[in-house]
């Protein structure tokens, strides 16, 4: 059964070491989709160029709203003509982060944001949004553009917010936090999604589930978070492959392309 890690960040200096590798093996252990977001343009690019080299690999373009301060019209003219290459599926990861004290002007934050979910619609793309404690304010850019969808990456907010998105048609990206101890609203997000829009990611390098917890993750460790959600939504392990495999190619739109 196939798992698809519908978020990982294979472009990232910690796999510079070994990236070939790592990505290469990623079939033979079971994981035979992944969407790898940019989080400004020199890795918007770095994702295209992984998606030409791996057929397995898929891109998203964007900027992180912790790239986001310096942005100028150029690179995001650039990022319109990165979103027009063929295995680009996504605008992402973009979005909101208040948690961070250095991270770019909450003003400037929430520019660049509508700006990206414009070129979203335009483009007629899904989009991959990150929103780390700046719920409220992701939230009101969300429903400015009720024709986008897409994915609350490692979703954090409450069940309230969650079957907000849910009623608008978005999918809730599920994460290597679910395993660990003190995961607490997690569980109740789970249980009021329903099966048809959980997407499973590892955003590796980071976020590594437990027990490799502190480790550099990758799109390998995926299983575990499957077991979690599995064992919350009380289906097996097999079923819940399935479901998030299927999830993610109608999330990314690439059901013609990929013949289950
Ligand atoms: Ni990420």
């Amino acid at each position: 059964m196939p798992l698809f890690d519908t978020h990982a960040h294979f472009d990232a200096e910690q796999f510079d070491e070994d990236r070939d590798a790592v990505l290469s093996a990623l079939p033979e252990s079971g994981v035979c989709l992944v969407v790898n977001p940019g989080c400004d343009v020199p890795t918007s690019r770095a994702a295209v160029a992984l998606a030409e080299k791996y057929p397995h690999v898929y891109a998203a373009v964007g900027i992180h709203p912790e790239e986001c301060g310096a942005v100028t019209e150029a690179d995001l003219e650039e990022l319109r003509t990165l979103a027009q290459q063929e295995k680009v599926v996504a605008i992402g990861e973009i979005g909101l982060d208040y948690y961070w004290e250095g991270n770019p002007e909450r003003e400037v934050q929430r520019a660049i944001f509508r700006r990206q979910m414009e070129l979203a619609r335009e483009m007629k793309l899904p989009v991959i949004i990150h929103d780390r404690e700046a719920h409220g304010d992701t939230m009101a850019v969300i429903l400015e553009y009720p024709d986008v969808r897409g994915v609350l990456h490692c979703f954090s907010g409450s069940p309230e917010m969650a079957a907000e998105l849910l009623k608008r048609g978005w999918y809730l990206g599920f994460d290597g936090p679910i395993t660990y101890k003190n995961a607490r609203r997690a569980p109740e997000v789970a249980a009021i999604t329903p099966l048809d829009r959980i997407v499973i990611e590892t955003d590796s390098p980071y976020l590594t589930p437990v027990p490799y917890r502190g480790k550099r993750n990758d799109s390998r460790y995926l299983p575990y978070v499957v077991e979690k959600l599995a064992e919350w939504k009380g289906v097996t392990t097999e079923e819940m492959t399935r479901i998030t495999w299927e999830n993610g190619l109608r999330l990314y739109g690439l059901t013609e392309l990929e013949k289950v």
